[in-house]
Order: C-alpha cells, then sequence, then structure tokens
C-alpha cells in the first residue's frame, strides 16, 4: 500500500508468517535504500517490492533488485518486459491481474505469482469483476502458477472463501491499513473502523491530480459526496478545486490529490484521499499486524471445519 507500508508495519507482517510487500513506486533512490535498510534491521523475512508500471520504473527496479528482494511484484501494467531481468536477479515475478486474458498473457510470459484483484479491493483498481467471480475464472488459467485473491476480504472468512474458490492465499490491504503499525494517519484509520461496507466509492476521476484516468476505490467523506452530488464535474470546475488541504513538512496536498494521509500529515485529513476497500466494513478495530494474522488464521480453520461438519453430519 502506498504511503502507508513502511518497514515497522512490513517487519511485523514478515515476522507473523505473512508476506510483506514494500511499495516502492513513487520512492525516491534514498528512501528506497533507507527502508530496505530498516527492514533487514528488523527481520530476515522475505520481502517483495511494489512497482506500478504507469509510471517509468527502470530506475527503482534496477535499485531494488539491487538489493535482493524475494519478489518483484508489477501492478497497472505487463510485467512481460521485465521477466527475464528479476528472474536474472534471482527474484520471482508477481502481477496483479483484472481478468483471465491478463493472466493468460501474464502465464506465458513466465509470472510466477498472479494476485488477482477484483473490485471490491482498496485503492487503486484496474478491473470491473468482483473477487469471486474473478478468482476462480483466473484459477481455472493459470495452471500451476499460484494465485492470491484481493478485494474485499479482511477476515478469515474470506481467507477460507479465497481458499475454496482454488486461491493459494490472499492480499489484504485495507486490514492492515487499520493496524497498530500501519503509517497511515489517526483520522483515516479512525474512518476506516467507523465505515460500513457501503461507505465507498469506485471512480475513475475523483483523486485524480497526480494520477489520472486510474479508477480507485476511497471511503465516502463530504468532498466526494459533494462531487457525486454535483455530478462528477471536471477538474476546473469541481467544488474547493486546487485548494491546499493538507501538509507535510514542507509539501502541500491538495484536493482530489492521488495522496494516502500519512500519520504525519497535517490539516483536513478527510478531503485526502483516503483509500479503503469494501473490506472496511469488517474492520471494527486497530489491531496489531500479528494479532490480525493470527486472528484470520484461526477464524478461516474455524470457517472450513465448521463447513466440513455441516456437510457430513447425517441426514435425520
Ligand atoms: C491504502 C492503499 C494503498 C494501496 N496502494 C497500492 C500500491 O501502491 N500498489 C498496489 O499494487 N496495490 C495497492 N493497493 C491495492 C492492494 O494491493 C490490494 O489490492 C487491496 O488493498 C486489496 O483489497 P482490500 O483493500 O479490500 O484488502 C492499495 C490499497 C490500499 C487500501
Amino acid at each position: 500500500m502506498g504511503g502507508l507500508v513502511e518497514s515497522d508495519l512490513a517487519a511485523a507482517v514478515g515476522k507473523a508468517g505473512g508476506y510483506p510487500i514494500m511499495p516502492y513506486s513513487w520512492s525516491s533512490s534514498g528512501e528506497i535504500e533507507k527502508s530496505i535498510r530498516s527492514l533487514r534491521a528488523n527481520t530476515d523475512a522475505p520481502f517483495a517490492v511494489n512497482l506500478c508500471l504507469d509510471f517509468p520504473q527502470e530506475a527503482r527496479l534496477d535499485l531494488c533488485l539491487s538489493h535482493g528482494p524475494n519478489a518483484v511484484h508489477f501492478f497497472w501494467g505487463d510485467a512481460a518486459p521485465y521477466v527475464k531481468d528479476v528472474h536474472a536477479a534471482g527474484a520471482l515475478v508477481i502481477q496483479t491481474v483484472s481478468d483471465s486474458k491478463q493472466a493468460i498473457k501474464a502465464v506465458d510470459a513466465g509470472v510466477d505469482i498472479l494476485i488477482a484483484q477484483g473490485w471490491e479491493a482498496g485503492g487503486h483498481v484496474r478491473g470491473s469483476v468482483a473477487t469471486f467471480a474473478l478468482i476462480p475464472a483466473v484459477v481455472d488459467v493459470a495452471g500451476s502458477v499460484p494465485v492470491l485473491a484481493a478485494g474485499g476480504i479482511s477476515d478469515g472468512r474470506g481467507l477460507a472463501a479465497a481458499l475454496c474458490l482454488g486461491a493459494s492465499g490472499v492480499v489484504m490491504g485495507t486490514r492492515f491499513a487499520a493496524s497498530t503499525e500501519s503509517a497511515a494517519h489517526p483520522d483515516y484509520i479512525s474512518r476506516i473502523v467507523d465505515a460500513g461496507h457501503s461507505d465507498t466509492v469506485h471512480e475513475t476521476e475523483l483523486y485524480n491530480i497526480g494520477w489520472s484516468n486510474a479508477a480507485h476505490r476511497v471511503l465516502r467523506s463530504d468532498l466526494v459526496d459533494r462531487w457525486l452530488a454535483d455530478g462528477r464535474p471536471d477538474n476546473l470546475t469541481r467544488h474547493r478545486a486546487g485548494e491546499i488541504v493538507a501538509t507535510r513538512g514542507s509539501a502541500e496536498f491538495m484536493t482530489y490529490q492521488s495522496a494516502t494521509p500519512h500519520r504525519r500529515m497535517h490539516g483536513e485529513i478527510e478531503a485526502l484521499s483516503m483509500w479503503a476497500g469494501q473490506s472496511a466494513g469488517l474492520i471494527n478495530s486497530v489491531e496489531p499486524a500479528a494479532s490480525i494474522i493470527t486472528t484470520i488464521i484461526r477464524e478461516a480453520h474455524i470457517a472450513i471445519g465448521s463447513h466440513l461438519h455441516k456437510r457430513t453430519e447425517p441426514a435425520e
């Protein structure tokens, strides 16, 4: 998750048996080096780096590969041109897909792990197919390539359901955005915890400053509701267009900017892009990442166990 996964959260996930993915799509070389050093000082758990292919990533990819990540996760594009170099550096290639055609292309190109992202997901969401329909469709064309389910999953029932659909695991964003180690702003975390499952919207040209023509799912807010009520006006004519609403040091953030609310930002946090999936409706507390993982695994065992139990009970 760009803008809120830092080494504390990544290390906590790695130590608890999860697999941290470090978001470096918009990071400087100095930030990447510092972040990887800090992660490595905390844990020797394997980790992946995440790069968004809607922006030039060659220099970041070279730098990341020189630090020996376990995998490179590409999203918003085709990983094919990078597969050879990533493999040559000894890392695996992960690609997010949002339909079965993209999945076939990725498998043919040698991608090692697919993430199938349903449109329930928080943050930037490329496709329009729901997770439940998407996972089996991608699993059917993936052959021996493992598929991880992303979008709308935040508890063990979701994990169990994804496994039943043929996924090998799940990718959770919003659940960990509301974890103790998250670098998200506390106001944003509170809004995730308070949100119901219909408190998010999926739009293309809402938070489009800095990254346009890229669909995304965010929490509703006064600003979002006003923009929808006004009939989705363009960048120049919309309510409060161009207004600076938050700062972080000398950096300024404006309305409709694609910018994750970070704990070191000050200002009107609710006017920023509070990325969240429909999964937010199932999140009712802020917990340490390790206890989130333990609880989810326990819940998944119970969900699968009770289902099997019901199925094997003799008929009356
Ligand atoms: C705050 C936030 C930031 C995200 N940033 C990225 C990103 O930088 N790269 C990426 O591949 N996916 C990103 N995503 C999407 C996640 O990888 C994942 O697909 C999504 O969170 C799954 O849905 P969920 O939020 O319902 O768990 C982001 C999601 C959130 C909530």
